[in-house]
């Protein structure tokens, strides 16, 4: 999987997603260290073993590098950064039911301005999925040659 590129200074504005999904009864926050385990059982579950051990990174950092989405104190989706190689984005995961609601899109953004304040200029998406998931949320360009990237030498699938 190719890595693409994010211009943080055109991002953009993190509260029209905010209200999006205030509305959707959708709260988007950083992760709290005592809900660890929890978070991490929950991506254990819907991205797979390997995932946790990127999403166990963000919380080796504090501020916690991970955010979530809960709707009434259930996950329903993360987003992390930092947790494969710095300035990367990813992983992220919205769970089946409740994809195509904005949900990927509103963290990813809040993921990015995170970023953005932490004093990063561009971001990379790391190994990417459905890149044009990236192209109409973000504006993400493809880095051309980046595959294989940070994944090369994984042990995994
Ligand atoms: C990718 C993922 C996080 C997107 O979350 P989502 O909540 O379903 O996406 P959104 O509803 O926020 O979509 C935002 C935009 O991206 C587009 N989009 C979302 N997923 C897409 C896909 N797989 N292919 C093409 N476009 C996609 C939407 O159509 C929408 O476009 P619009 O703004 O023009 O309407 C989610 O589908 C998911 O968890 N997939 C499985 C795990 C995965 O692939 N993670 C990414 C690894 S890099």
């Amino acid at each position: 999987m190719p890595d693409m590129l994010v211009n943080l200074l055109d991002i953009p504005p993190l509260e029209p997603e905010l209200e999006r999904m205030k509305n959707l009864q959708v709260t988007i926050r950083r992760a709290l260290t005592p809900d660890k385990l929890q978070i991490l059982e929950w991506v254990g579950r819907h991205s797979g073993p390997d995932t946790v051990g990127e999403a166990d990174a963000c919380f080796s950092r504090i501020p916690v590098s991970l955010f979530l989405a809960t709707r009434e104190k259930q996950i329903i989706g993360y987003a992390c950064y930092n947790a494969t190689a710095p300035d990367f984005f990813g992983p992220t995961r919205v769970m089946d039911a409740e994809q195509s609601k904005g949900i990927g899109r509103a963290l990813l953004i809040r993921s990015l301005h995170a970023m953005r304040d932490e004093g990063y200029i561009y971001a990379i998406i790391g190994g990417v999925g459905p890149a044009e998931f990236y192209r109409v949320s973000v504006g993400a360009m493809m880095i051309e040659h980046s595959h294989p990237g940070i994944y090369r030498d994984y042990l995994g699938n």
